[in-house]
C-alpha cells in the first residue's frame, strides 16, 4: 500500500482533510495516510513550527498532500510553507487555472498554468530593522534557481502540449533582480523553440488578465509576484475553493491547495474541500491511481455542473459534510 504524508493543517484544514480521506476511501483508494501536524498548536509542544519528523516523513515517502497552516502576520514564526518548500528544495510551484463547468464567473475560455519559482525572492527571509521608522527586505534572484524553474516551465509545455509562455517581471524597475530572472528565462527559451516565449511586466499583466485572460497559456514568474498572481488567475475561475497547486522538487511533491487556513469560516461546516480534493485528485495521478483519479473527477465535477449541492463560496448552501456525501454518494 502506498504511503502518503498528510498534513492536516489547521484553521479549516482538519475539516476538508477529513472530507478528502473520506472521499478517497470510498473511491476505493488504499494510502497509507503518514499523519504529520505541522503548525502553531505543534509549536507549543514541540518548540517549532515544522518539527523534522514532518520533512522526515515527506523525504521518506517522496509525496505529500497538504491542507493549510496559518502564518501570523508580521510577527511570529516564519512559514511552515515557506520553511518546507526551502527544506525539500521544492522550487517549482504549479498553480493550474481552468474554468470548471457549472462555475460562475464573468470569464470563460480560461486555461492557463501559472508556473512560480518557490524558493528566493523576497522570501529568503532576509528582513532587518535599520532603526526605528525604516525596514529593509531583500530580494535575492539567482542564476541558478532562475534557470531551473524556466526549464521547468518549458519542459512542462513540451509534455503537456502547452503552446506559449509569458515570462513576468518588473525588469524596467527592479533592473538587476528581474533582470537577471529575464535573462534566465530568454537563455532557456532559446532552447525549445516549439513552445512561443514573450515577456510582460508584471502590472500590465494584471490589467491584462481581467480583460482578456484567455490570451494567456503559461506564465512563469519570480516567487513573490506568482504569489499574487496565482490568487488572482483563482479568481478568475471561480476563487480560493477551487484553486488548486502543487509544489514539486526533483526528490519529491507536496500537493496543496492555494488557499490559506480560513480562520474567519474555523468550524463552522462552511469550508468547501474542492480544492484540497483537486489536488489529492492530482496526487492520485502523480502516484500512478490514474483510475480512481478520474472517478473521483467524474464525481465532484458533475455535481459543480448540476450546481445543486454547492458551498457558500460558489454560491451555494451547502456545507462541507454535505458535498462531501453528495460526492461519496456518485462515487458509488
Ligand atoms: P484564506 O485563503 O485563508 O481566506 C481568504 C478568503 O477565502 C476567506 O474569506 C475565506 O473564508 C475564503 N476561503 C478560503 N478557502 C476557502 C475554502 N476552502 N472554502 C470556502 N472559503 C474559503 O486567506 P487569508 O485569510 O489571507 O489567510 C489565512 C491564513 O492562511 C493566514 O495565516 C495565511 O498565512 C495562511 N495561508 C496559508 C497557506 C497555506 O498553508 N498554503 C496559503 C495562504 C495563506
Amino acid at each position: 500500500m502506498k504511503r502518503v504524508t498528510l498534513i492536516p493543517g489547521d484553521g479549516i484544514g482538519p475539516e476538508i482533510s477529513d472530507s478528502v480521506v473520506m472521499i478517497l476511501e470510498a473511491a476505493g483508494v488504499k494510502i497509507d495516510w503518514d499523519i504529520q501536524t505541522a503548525g502553531a498548536d505543534v509549536a507549543q509542544t514541540e518548540g517549532t513550527v515544522l518539527p523534522q519528523r514532518v520533512i522526515e516523513s515527506i523525504r521518506q515517502n517522496k509525496v505529500a498532500l497538504k491542507a493549510p497552516v496559518t502564518t501570523p502576520i508580521g510577527k511570529g514564526f516564519r512559514s511552515v510553507n515557506v520553511a518546507l518548500r526551502k527544506e525539500l528544495d521544492l522550487y517549482a510551484n504549479l498553480r493550474p487555472c481552468k474554468n470548471i463547468d457549472g462555475i460562475k464567473t464573468p470569464f470563460q475560455g480560461i486555461d492557463l498554468v501559472v508556473v512560480r519559482e518557490n524558493t528566493e525572492d523576497l522570501y529568503a527571509g532576509i528582513e532587518r530593522k535599520i532603526d526605528e521608522d525604516t525596514a529593509e527586505s531583500i530580494k535575492i534572484i539567482t542564476r541558478s534557481a532562475s534557470t531551473r524553474i524556466a526549464k521547468y516551465a518549458f519542459e512542462y509545455a513540451l509534455k503537456h502540449g502547452r503552446k506559449k509562455i509569458h515570462a513576468v517581471t518588473k525588469a524596467n524597475i527592479c533592473k538587476l533582480s528581474d533582470g537577471l530572472f529575464l535573462d534566465c528565462a530568454r537563455t532557456v527559451a532559446a532552447d525549445y523553440p516549439q513552445v512561443e516565449y514573450k515577456e510582460i511586466l508584471v502590472d500590465n499583466l494584471c490589467m491584462q488578465l481581467v480583460q482578456k485572460p484567455q490570451q494567456f497559456d503559461m506564465l512563469l514568474l519570480p516567487n513573490l509576484y506568482g504569489d499574487i498572481v496565482s490568487d488572482l488567475t483563482a479568481g478568475l475561475i471561480g476563487g480560493l475553493g477551487v484553486a488548486q497547486g502543487a509544489n514539486i522538487g526533483d526528490c519529491c511533491a507536496v500537493f496543496e491547495p492555494v488557499h490559506g487556513s480560513a480562520p474567519d469560516i474555523k468550524g463552522q461546516n462552511k469550508a468547501n474541500p474542492t480544492a484540497l480534493l483537486i489536488c489529492a485528485i492530482n496526487m492520485l495521478k502523480h502516484i500512478g491511481e490514474e483510475e480512481k483519479a478520474q472517478k473521483i473527477e467524474r464525481a465532484l465535477y458533475s455535481i459543480l455542473a448540476e450546481g445543486k449541492v454547492l458551498t457558500c463560496d460558489l454560491g451555494g448552501n451547502a456545507g462541507t459534510t454535505e458535498f462531501t456525501h453528495e460526492i461519496i454518494k456518485r462515487l458509488r
